[in-house]
């Protein structure tokens, strides 16, 4: 029986709601709102001509709409209108910091660390840094627990730190990482963090002045909104000084035979025409999560995390992967099943009518690092329901018994 709060919540989303299909792997997309779907459609409806070009109504309509996501996109993690800078998702936010501030402000004997937490949108690019400047890749190693040990941190500090990369929340652990803090270890150094919020904005509040991020990192897709809209945060000072990203249309101030000048920030690093649509699609989402508070989604989500940990826990050939606890979990957990390929697992799961992910998650070293080769995941969105998951765990506790156990 599905709870007259839940049966709300999924009349909001048009393909769960007409699916029988448990829809277990929402930190790799979640599905969209009838909101999200309606908003983008009336921009194509009504609003649609190239933002920033035209001086007819329907462009500076276009270029109102923009703007206002980008509004809406400050406000939502506490950061100003300048520091948002609209891309195709976190992979994209996160190679601009790469290529723009990276190449250009790191050198030969500097040091990177890099969680081994990450997924390898915040490592590969690290790395090309690392292979063009001469720098040196440092890795910060969690705990068999997932646990970042501050101590451990403070050890690999040093005065040739010139950046932390870290996820708030890993797409594998579900924990959260108390960024704040590693924030002001890093600026004690004179370095910067770059943290990826792909994992912690769809799920909790985010400040990122508090938190003092320099760089903070997110998709679209993995918060209501469409795909192919990502952004990026960084602090005005930073960007300032950081050159374009890629080269194109609408990023200049004016442009010669000989020389060029850039647009200021965020415009010098949004070259060519944008994805206004889904800019559309996540301002709308932004306003959905708004209406229900992350109070209210958190909770839920907690909740449900809770429920299918705590019966995981009590199954003897299930290894859940991390914290011992379910509060170690933000809406993540990932497992192993004894003597069972995840891939195996996964299927069966599939052919249970119920969607989760197997594999390693784009984070490669964390499993390598944890001694193992993959893991199945399972991952919940506030739309999911406690049925949903009590089905997950009939499924899961039948699982070996299947494979001839
Ligand atoms: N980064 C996404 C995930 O963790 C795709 O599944």
């Amino acid at each position: 029986m599905i709870t007259d709060t839940e049966k709300r919540i999924r009349e909001e989303f048009p393909l769960i709601n007409s699916t029988s299909l448990a829809y277990l792997d929402n930190s790799a997309t979640v599905q969209k709102p009838k909101c999200v779907l309606d908003a983008v459609s009336r921009y194509y409806e009504n609003d649609n001509a190239n933002p920033m070009r035209g001086l007819y109504d329907l462009s500076l309509r276009a270029t109102e709409d923009y703007e206002k996501a980008r509004s809406a996109a400050a406000r939502f993690i506490d950061a100003a209108p300048e520091e948002i800078i609209f891309t195709r998702n976190a992979s994209e936010s996160l190679n601009l910091v790469a290529y723009s501030y990276g190449m250009n402000f790191i050198k030969e004997g500097d040091e990177i660390i890099v969680s081994v937490a990450e997924h390898h949108s915040n490592f590969l690019p690290w790395q090309q840094v690392a292979n063009v400047t001469g720098a040196k890749v440092i890795w910060y190693d969690c705990e068999k627990d997932g646990r970042f040990d501050l101590d451990t941190l403070l050890g690999l500090l040093s005065e040739k730190t010139r950046l932390l990369a870290i996820t708030q929340v890993s797409n594998v652990l579900g924990r959260v990482n108390d960024v704040k803090t590693m924030a002001k270890m890093v600026h004690e150094k004179g370095g910067v963090i770059v943290v990826d919020g792909s994992q912690s904005v769809p799920h909790m509040a985010v400040d990122v002045k508090d938190l003092d991020a320099d760089f903070f990192a997110f998709s679209g897709h993995k918060m209501y909104a469409p795909m192919g809209i990502g952004v990026l945060y960084g602090k005005k000072e930073l960007l300032g000084k950081m050159p374009p990203f890629l080269y194109g249309g609408e990023m200049i101030e004016s442009v010669t035979k000989e020389r060029t000048t850039f647009a200021d920030v965020p415009h010098k690093f949004e070259a060519g025409t944008v994805n206004a649509g889904g800019a559309a699609g996540l301002l709308a989402a932004i306003e959905f999560i708004e209406k229900y508070g992350f109070d209210f989604i958190s909770k839920r989500e907690d909740m449900l995390t809770k429920r299918a940990f705590d019966k995981m826990k009590e199954m003897p050939h299930i290894k859940i992967i991390g914290g011992e606890n379910a509060e170690d979990h933000h809406g993540i957990i990932a497992f192993q099943v004894e003597g069972v390929h995840p891939h195996d697992v996964s299927q069966i799961f599939a052919d249970s009518d119920i969607a989760v992910r197997a594999g390693h998650h784009c984070a490669q070293p964390l499993h390598k690092h944890l001694g193992i080769m993959s893991s199945t995941r399972m991952s919940v969105a506030f739309y999911n329901t406690e049925e949903e998951i009590d089905r997950f765990i009939e499924v899961l506790s039948g699982i070996r018994s299947r494979m001839g156990y």
